[in-house]
């Protein structure tokens, strides 16, 4: 994965920190996703009608979508702390027996990348989610015992680029299940105009709206792109981010008004012009754009799938006529009309 690359949706180190301060903490501030808020909220008020812990929640969707963000949001609603950890850092069932078996009445635990999750370590998860308890192994051969230690009523809150990927009996102890979908540009213009005023950028509100309008749908981007424009105001510029300024960097910056980057673009060329509009594999495609598969098929083709630019079939992936006209070729895959029909 090429971490430079300014539309990646994954969090550096240090841009988390920074980002610490522009992250809503409660419902009332986070933008966007409606239908999850309003859901969650409700979720919520009930548990503490009932005196309940809430339900285990996944929550689902492209990166840089905010699941980070709803899990604390949701730990502090509910009043209690989190505990976060990620799929690939709990290697042995003994590294999760010790956080969980250390959890407080309540707590959130939140488990980023949930779909990593070895099956050996997955297994003690089932049943701490259905009967807050887990079975221990105690010795070994025909003296071994298991011995059940019941632990504090916690939420589960699990995140997942890739729902799909996760086994059955897992996915099934999720009682709350959430897909975040890619922001509209009005809801990314507000998050962009709240991240300016906490950061102390004089915005205008077109100049928030083009950042908008070339976040591909992400708030992880459009606060990246915001720090990066706001860079080329104070040195271009008076320091306010007017549209003027905003898309002066943003075109230096190789965005193209989609939100494309220079990777998107490499994508879609290969698969136009080395391809002959697809059908293309996935492996195929990213040796010959020098990504991970999993990158391709986690950060860059959701998008490219949700502006109808790839489409994917048995065979491999294919260039839309959309793809072919915003990328200024002719279209050439006779072969295939009927994936023309994409209006
Ligand atoms: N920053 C990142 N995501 C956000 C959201 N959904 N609402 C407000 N600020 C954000």
């Amino acid at each position: 994965m090429s971490e430079d690359r300014l539309l990646s949706p994954n969090s550096f180190a240090e841009e988390d920190f920074l980002d610490q301060s522009i992250r809503p903490l409660f419902l009332q501030d986070y933008i966007g996703q409606d239908k999850v808020k309003e859901n969650i909220s409700i979720f919520i008020k009930s548990a503490k009608e009932r005196s309940e812990v809430l339900d285990h929640v996944l929550l689902s969707g492209p990166p840089g979508l905010g699941k980070t963000t709803l899990a604390t949001i949701i730990a502090n609603e509910t009043g209690h702390p989190i505990r976060k950890t990620s799929g690939p850092a709990i290697e042995r069932p003994g590294d999760l027996a010790a956080i969980i078996t250390n959890l407080e009445p309540g707590e959130v635990f939140f488990i980023d990348e949930i779909h990593r999750l070895n099956r050996v370590v997955e297994e003690v998860l089932y049943p701490a989610l259905e009967d807050f308890a887990i079975d221990i192994v105690i010795g070994k051969g025909p003296a071994a015992r298991t011995l059940r230690i019941d632990l504090p009523p916690f939420t589960l809150i699990g995140a997942t680029t890739r729902p799909g990927l996760l086994t059955s009996p897992l996915r099934d102890r999720f009682g709350i299940m959430c897909r975040l979908d890619y922001y509209t540009v009005e809801d990314l213009t507000d998050i962009v105009i709240r991240s300016a005023r906490i950061l102390n950028i004089d915005i205008a509100a077109k100049g928030a709206g083009e950042i908008a309008k070339r976040s591909r749908g992400t708030p992880r981007i459009a606060n990246r792109l915001l720090k990066r424009v706001r860079d080329y105001a104070i040195v271009k510029g008076d320091g306010m981010i007017d549209l003027d300024i905003a898309n002066l960097a943003l075109d230096m910056l190789e965005i193209d008004d989609l939100g494309l980057d220079n990777v998107d673009r490499m994508i879609m060329d290969a698969i136009i012009t080395k391809f002959n509009g697809g059908p293309v594999g996935l492996e195929t495609l990213a040796a010959t754009v020098s990504e991970e598969r999993d990158t391709i098929t986690d950060v860059y083709e959701p998008f490219l799938l949700k502006l109808g630019f790839i489409q994917k079939t048995p065979r491999g992936r294919v260039a839309t006529k959309r793809a072919y006209e915003h990328m200024g070729y002719p279209m050439a895959n006779l072969d295939n009309p009927s994936l023309f029909n994409d209006d």
